[in-house]
């Protein structure tokens, strides 16, 4: 929790309350990639006085979070939620000396500056992390705006994210994925072949595993909805509590395109005992 006597953050209490434009969203997650490539918060007015700060679910602070130690950032994108106000954003750090992989959901209030920022810090030791396998596999992607006339509601794109957290509890679930269609895990990619032709439905999603507190980003013009949520017992270590996760969904009509995810482990390894990555598959 920050104290309202910080310099530099002059956010004010008295604005009329403003309608959550495209433009103020981008501009806030714009200067929270700003805020982590330079590590200092004095340029990003928009936050609140009240502003929470979360990471990887714990409370913390961006003085000395992560957010406080600049980084060279390999890549970022940001989509946008108007309805809710909200902004996801992916950094990819591929930096040897400590690379990271770090996502984001953050929420602005009536005033139009950031009271929450809920972000996913993922290095060695989270769940397949490989900042460079995410840096190259994720620019072999297209994530261009979708044209006007093929754009799905809201809903529409929610109900198509959330068969795949679903199906995950219950395999009756039909989870519509595109072909092509590829996953990137934390670095590792399901999608190695073909890439034309690639297909999500390959088998190894769990069947009776609960995927909770799900927190939502979605964005139309993009066709994305950005899941984050407690991804029961993917930590071995805690089997019956939810590791923070975010699921990042890229839906083209009606069809799952590209999932990306981020699992940030409660111990390095997510308690699998293992040297190396830990496997992809969740019995
Ligand atoms: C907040 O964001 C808006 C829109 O980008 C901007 O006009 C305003 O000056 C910013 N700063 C404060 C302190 O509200
Ligand atoms: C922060 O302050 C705003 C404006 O007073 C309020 O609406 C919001 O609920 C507060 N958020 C938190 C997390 O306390
Ligand atoms: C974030 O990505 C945009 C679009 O690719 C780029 O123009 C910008 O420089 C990036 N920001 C940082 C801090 O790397
Ligand atoms: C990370 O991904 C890159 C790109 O696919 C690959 O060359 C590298 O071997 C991977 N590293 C590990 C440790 O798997
Ligand atoms: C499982 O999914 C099927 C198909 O969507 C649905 O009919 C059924 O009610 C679901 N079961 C539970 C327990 O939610
Ligand atoms: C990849 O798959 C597409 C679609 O099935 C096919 O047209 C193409 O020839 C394949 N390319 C290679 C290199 O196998
Ligand atoms: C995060 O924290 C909240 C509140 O403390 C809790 O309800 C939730 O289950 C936690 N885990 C995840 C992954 O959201
Ligand atoms: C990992 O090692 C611990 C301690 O030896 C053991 O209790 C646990 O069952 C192991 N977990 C797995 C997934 O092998």
């Amino acid at each position: 929790m920050l104290s309202t006597s910080l310099v530099g953050l002059a956010s004010l209490a008295t604005l009329s309350s403003a309608a959550c434009t495209r433009e103020l969203l981008v501009d806030a997650a714009n200067k929270w990639v700003f805020l982590q490539s330079s590590g200092d918060h004095s340029d990003f007015d928009n936050l609140s006085y009240n502003l929470t700060y979360l990471e990887n679910n714990k409370t913390a602070s961006i003085i000395s979070g992560l957010p406080a130690w600049p980084q060279v950032i390999a890549f970022n994108r940001s989509v946008y939620d108007t309805t809710l106000c909200k902004t996801f954003t992916e950094i990819i750090v591929t930096d040897p000396a400590h690379p990271y992989v770090i996502a984001t959901q953050m929420y602005l209030g009536a005033e139009g500056n950031v009271e929450k920022i809920d972000s996913l810090v993922t290095d060695k030791g989270d769940w397949a992390f490989n900042a460079t396998g995410y840096y190259y596999w994720n620019s072999l992607e297209k994530w261009d705006p979708i044209p006007p006339e093929k754009r799905m509601s809201r809903d529409a794109l929610k109900a198509v994210a959330d068969t795949y957290p679903d199906r995950c509890n219950n395999k009756s679930v039909v989870v519509p994925f595109n072909t092509p269609c590829a996953r990137l895990e934390g670095g590792a990619y399901t999608g190695r072949g073909n890439l034309s032709a690639n297909t999500c439905d390959i088998g190894g999603l769990p069947e009776h595993v609960l995927m909770s507190n799900r927190r939502y980003v979605i964005d139309e013009e993009m066709g994305t909805v950005d899941i984050f949520l407690g991804f029961q017992g993917l930590d071995r270590t805690r089997p019956n509590e939810g590791t923070p996760d975010s699921h990042f969904f890229r839906i083209e009509e009606g069809k799952i395109k590209y999932i990306h995810t981020v699992s940030a482990c409660f111990v390095d390894g997510c308690g699998m005992n293992g040297t190396g990555i830990p496997p992809l598959r969740v019995a």
